[in-house]
């Protein structure tokens, strides 16, 4: 193992630990199975089951919005971290498909969990966007601004599907997660290393290209499905595997770490044939990779968030645990972040 006792180690940021002290998640009722979607659109569950490994996923209700599942991870984080509502100093919600433009997401979420302590606001960086709002939060309690900060995951993708179009109807769900970060004393297990980046230069092969001012909605366009995710698959797929296995060992280099001491990794759950090409990659077993992609397909921002609940609830992650947790998204972004458990 290259990683030093924690008495000897050098604290990037001293005086202070950053641990995650409570996680949660929600998704909606209704499941979509991939035989539904097969008599919609021209696909079969063995296409989608071989292509992606996604058997199903969730659809929130028509009165659902993302700030409700938002506030329903929020509530279920807080519950188990201990934490009231009023203690919160910051709300970071990532997402790609907000209630409105403005004003944020946070905010509608702020009244729904009575956070009315806490400074509010949307992180926008596709999938990728989780990690980067732990990273913002992160920053905000190393610099003794903050204490308590909630960030959130949280996906309406439903509502910016095409559900004409195979090549993207078949990938996306919602839901949403949460965790509650907690400054501690140097040295507390928490946070040890984390790392974001991004690529301008590949915006159009993943985007949502109408509805903001570029291109508004008209009557003449309405029928272009502008507002929908438009997406280049295998460019996209090239990339994913690429960028996040570099920002893997980047975090894990920060960290003083190797793959080898990493006890579960947590991957952005867009398609399981990118998760086995980083294993290989990477030279780790599948098995010490969390995934749930096979029920929920791509929540996006919400999938690394809803991951890590589920891994945590399910007694997969143990204290002194080193995790991995690496994501992927339109942008180009990509991000990632090793944990002491
Ligand atoms: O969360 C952000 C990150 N997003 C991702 O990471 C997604 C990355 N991309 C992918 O996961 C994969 O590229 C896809 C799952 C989207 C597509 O898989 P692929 O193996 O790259 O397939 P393809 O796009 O090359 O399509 C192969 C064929 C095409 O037919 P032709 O042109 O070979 O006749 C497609 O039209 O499969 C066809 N196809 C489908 N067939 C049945 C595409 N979608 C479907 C479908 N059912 N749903």
């Amino acid at each position: 193992m290259k990683r030093q006792p924690r008495s000897n180690r050098p604290s990037a940021r001293p005086g202070r630990s950053v641990s995650i002290v409570g996680t949660g998640s929600y998704v909606p009722e209704r499941v979509l199975t991939n035989e539904e979607l097969s008599k919609s659109v021209d696909t079969t569950d063995e296409w989608i089951t071989s292509r992606t490994g996604i058997k199903t996923r969730r659809i929130a209700a028509k009165d659902e919005h993302t700030s409700d599942m938002a506030a329903r991870a929020a509530m279920a984080a807080m519950e188990q971290a201990n934490v009231k509502p009023e203690e919160i100093d910051l709300i970071l919600l990532a997402t790609a498909s907000p209630d409105m433009v403005f004003p944020a997401t946070a905010c509608f979420v702020q009244t729904k969990i009575g956070a009315k302590n806490a400074a509010c606001l949307d992180v926008s960086a596709a999938c990728a966007g989780f990690l980067f709002a732990v990273e913002i939060g992160q920053q905000f309690i190393t610099s003794h601004t903050y204490d308590t900060v909630l960030v959130i995951g949280a996906e309406k993708l439903s509502s910016i599907t095409n559900w004409t179009d195979r090549n993207t109807c078949v990938l996306f769900g919602d839901g949403a997660g949460a965790l509650i970060l907690q400054h501690r004393d140097a040295g507390a297990h928490g946070i040890i290393a984390t790392h974001i980046g991004s690529d301008g230069n590949y915006s159009d092969i993943l985007w949502m290209p109408g509805g903001g001012c570029r291109t508004p909605i008209t009557a003449e366009n309405a029928h272009q499905h502008l507002q929908t995710i438009h997406m280049s698959g295998k460019d996209v797929y090239k990339q994913a595997v690429v960028s996040m296995i570099d920002a893997s060992k980047k975090a894990l280099d920060k960290a003083g770490l190797t793959i080898e001491d990493i006890t579960c990794v947590i991957p952005h759950q867009a398609n399981v044939r990118i998760i086995e090409a980083i294993a290989d990659r990477l030279k780790i077993s599948i098995d010490r990779f969390f995934v749930n992609l096979d029920r929920y397909g791509n929540t996006s921002a919400a999938a690394v968030a809803i991951a890590l609940d589920e891994a945590n609830r399910s007694g997969r992650l143990k204290r002194g645990d080193y995790i991995l947790m690496v994501v992927f998204g339109g942008g180009l972004t990509w991000s990632s972040t090793v944990i002491e458990w």
